[in-house]
């Protein structure tokens, strides 16, 4: 009897379940489905494999959308997901749909509620503040902490000189999180003089566990999670990085309340001063724009401190070693670049300061096209609250997630003509480069949650790269300059799946006047 009833139960939940998504079937049922798709499960079937099948994947969906004008569905088994490359369309949804996918819940565990992850609502406010943050004026002061860090890159990479090709993954990658670091939090994590920093490991970790639990549906409800091997190691890596943050926040209020109270000596009003830094740091502008001890609580503080340091480390890491891979396998492109760089600098040994940065418009290019081929976000994901009528005539059915394809986008043979995949800086020279659509070319995304460190990145990237390509040729195997594709991986970001594997070369000054002493 009691069984009948919970059979009786279960119907009715399904029937009621069923009858109240009727409009998300109908409306789905108008988009064009990949030949991949099955009944029931949908496409989930096509997504089991590694990190570099799932790439594979959605790089073939978004190759298959451009036959039906830049859309298609995705079911999940009973989750909705539409693919777009449009970029009509895509304008449209980076502006009317701001609100993030349930996927990313899982990061959220992690960076609480901090710009990139956070629901709408919670979103607006921060926004406002950090946008603040990231005015040229105060970015571009950074270029000496980018400069600073870029010539210790070099001295790590000295030892690798004509030694034979090496995993390039751990010294970009450090020296992008040592900026975000001592610009974020104004501290010196020196993850460059020892990759085994316990604050790089465990963020390191903590995006490998949520990737796992992206893909795999199986560790994503929590309470099943509990008893995954998985979950102690989740926690132990989350409290490392809570920790650190939280001491560097306690230590700068101590320093905001001491400063505050010292006011009125007018000669005790420096900068602060924390292992010897002498900038603002982002935290120090979070602290006073969001209103001083009135303003953001500690953990808030943290959220958007760890949530910059997330957003900030790998993807200008990954986008480094795009473009030095790339020029590897482009000799004539690398040459370019290097004619440049000697234009400005000479046999000069000098640090880059930020005027030099202008200068450097070659160099543009090549990231440029680098982002373009290689953006490391290759798919953002949105979600539509209500139905959404697209300027192209589809539907988004209200709760399902939009895949937002900037792989695709960037490789659309009609806005890129039919050479789209073949790697050519000078697209991007002003004479030629004419963009139809402004989302044909968004590796930061567009509209207004868009990336705010889209120019700290661009200033970041070229300083360290002219730091290295200055005293380096790089150079890479028979094979690899034969074939004009990387192979990569999603691991929430997009990463080479060889670690970026290349060589160094020593270049000769082209005088010898730098030999000289002058007294
Ligand atoms: C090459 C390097 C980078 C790339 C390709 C990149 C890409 C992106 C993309 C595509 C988004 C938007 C996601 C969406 O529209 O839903 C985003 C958001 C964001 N990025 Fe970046 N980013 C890079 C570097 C940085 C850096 C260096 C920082 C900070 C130091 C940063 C901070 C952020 C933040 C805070 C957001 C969230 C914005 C919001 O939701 O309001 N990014 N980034
Ligand atoms: C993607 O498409 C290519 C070419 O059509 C095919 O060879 C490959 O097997 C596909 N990969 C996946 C993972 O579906
Ligand atoms: C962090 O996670 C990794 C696995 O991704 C694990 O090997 C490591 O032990 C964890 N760290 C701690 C302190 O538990």
């Amino acid at each position: 009897m009691v069984w009948l009833l919970l059979l009786f139960a279960l119907v009715l939940w399904f029937v009621t379940y069923k009858i109240s998504r009727r409009n998300m079937y109908k409306l789905a049922s108008l988009v064009p489905a990949p030949i991949e798709e099955l009944p029931i499960v949908g496409i989930a079937h096509t997504l089991t494999g590694s990190p570099v099948d799932i790439m594979e994947t959605l790089q073939n969906f978004s190759y298959a959308s451009f036959k039906f004008n830049g859309i298609l569905r995705a079911w999940l088994v009973h989750l909705l997901y539409i693919v777009v490359t449009n970029p009509v369309d895509l304008e449209m949804i980076l502006k009317n749909c701001l609100d993030k996918d349930n996927l990313h819940r899982f990061l959220r565990k992690i960076t609480g509620n901090g710009g990139v992850f956070a629901p709408v609502s919670i979103w607006r406010r921060r926004r406002k503040i950090i946008i603040q943050a990231f005015r040229p004026k105060i970015t571009e002061n950074f270029v000496e902490v980018f400069s600073e860090q870029g010539e210790i890159l070099v001295k790590k990479l000295e030892p690798r000189v004509g030694t034979g090709t090496f995993n390039l993954w751990p010294y970009i990658s450090t020296y992008t999180l040592d900026s975000v670091s001592e610009t974020a939090m104004g501290v010196k994590l020196h993850s460059q003089d020892d990759s085994k920093t316990p604050f790089l490991q465990a963020m390191t970790s903590m995006l490998n566990l949520v990737c796992q639990r992206i893909f795999h549906l199986w560790l994503q409800p929590d309470w099943l999670y509990k008893f995954m091997p998985q979950y102690v190691m989740h926690e132990k890596n989350k409290s490392i990085l809570h920790d650190y943050t939280d001491q560097v926040i306690k230590t700068k209020r101590e320093e905001f309340e001491a400063e505050h109270k010292s006011r009125p000596e007018s000669e005790q009003k420096k900068d602060y001063d924390l292992d010897g830094y002498k900038r603002k740091s982002f935290l120090d502008l979070l602290i006073s724009l969001s209103g001083g001890e009135k303003g953001y609580t500690n953990i808030e503080l943290r959220e958007e401190v760890l949530t910059l340091t997330v957003a900030g480390t790998d993807t200008s890491a990954a986008s480094m070693g795009y473009t030095l891979l790339l020029l590897g396998k482009y000799p004539d492109v690398q040459e370019k670049v290097y004619q440049e760089l000697y234009d400005v600098f000479g046999d000069s040994d000098r640090p880059l300061v930020k005027e030099d940065l202008l200068k450097l418009k070659h160099l543009e290019r090549v990231v440029k096209e680098s982002l373009r081929l290689y953006p490391p976000v290759p798919f953002i994901i949105r979600k539509a609250l209500e139905d959404t009528k697209l300027p192209s005539g589809y539907v988004l059915p209200s709760g399902s997630g939009v895949v937002v394809s900037i792989w695709g986008v960037h490789r659309d043979p009609k806005y890129w003509g039919p050479d789209a995949e073949k790697f050519d800086p000078d697209r991007f020279l002003p004479e030629r480069f004419k963009l139809e659509h402004s989302c044909s070319f968004m590796p930061f995304s567009n509209g207004p949650r868009n990336c705010v460190g889209y120019q700290y990145a661009l200033m970041s990237m070229k300083t360290a790269l002219s730091a290295v390509l200055r005293r380096y040729r790089v150079v890479v195997t028979e094979d690899a300059l034969h074939n004009p594709y990387i192979k990569v991986k999603l691991d929430v970001m997009m990463k080479a799946v060889d670690e970026y594997q290349v060589a160094l070369e020593r270049r000769a000054p082209k005088t010898l006047k730098s030999n000289e002493h002058v007294a």
